[in-house]
């Protein structure tokens, strides 16, 4: 059994959430980035959206970064290598918690300086086919100074909620319980490149 994937599932199991890092190479962090960095140079990205279907919006006062969602038909070949490093989470997390997950939706992030987040759930008030939230920062350096970063507030057993906050340090990966841990991106004095996921229940 693979030790990265054994610690996944069993953190998931145990506390919802668990923070991977250095889960991929450099080479591979690196060569994913530059891909982004091209993208969003040749200008796919969008203003990025909250709420699904006939309700999505774009509301900057609550999120205000850009995305660009990829798309299973035209998928890159790097792109597909981390599809198959998540697949595999998919796999451990149905073997050994029971999650029923059947398929991947993803996009890359890119928060400019200033942009945000606000706190919010992963799965939307009609529909819960989000089960588990899947981020892989792709930064080159991250100090503490450049903020932005991800604060999860985690509930525990008496009510009360534990604050966790993860600096988007590059191969550092954050997996989830989309609808157990709300959360929020704090404002980023840095751009902030990611690519971020989800694990549905459905196909
Ligand atoms: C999101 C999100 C967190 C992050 O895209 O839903 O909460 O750290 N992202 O980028
Ligand atoms: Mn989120």
């Amino acid at each position: 059994m693979d030790p990265v994937l054994d610690r996944i599932s069993s953190e998931i199991y145990q506390n919802s959430y668990v923070i991977v890092d250095d889960f991929i190479s450099e080479e591979f962090r690196k060569a994913l980035l530059k891909e982004q960095t091209s993208l969003l140079e040749a200008g796919k990205f969008r203003q990025a959206a909250i709420g699904s279907g006939e309700k999505k919006l774009v509301r900057p006062e609550i999120r205000s970064d850009e995305v660009l969602w990829m798309d299973a038909e035209s998928i890159s070949s790097l792109q597909a290598e981390y599809w198959e490093k998540v697949d595999a989470i998919r796999q451990i997390l149905n073997q050994r918690c029971f999650l029923g997950l059947r398929s991947f939706e993803g996009h890359f992030a890119r928060y400019p300086v200033g942009s945000f987040y606000k706190r919010h759930l992963d799965q939307f008030q009609q529909v819960s086919y989000r089960v588990v939230t899947v981020i892989l920062y792709l930064n080159d350096s991250w100090a503490e100074s450049d903020e932005g970063a991800l604060r999860m507030y985690i509930p525990q057993e008496d009510g009360s909620e534990l604050i966790r906050d993860v600096l988007p340090i590059g191969g550092r990966l954050v997996v989830f319980l989309s609808g157990e841990i709300p959360h929020e991106v704090l404002p980023t004095k840095k751009e902030r490149i990611s690519i971020t996921g989800w694990l549905k229940n459905i196909d």
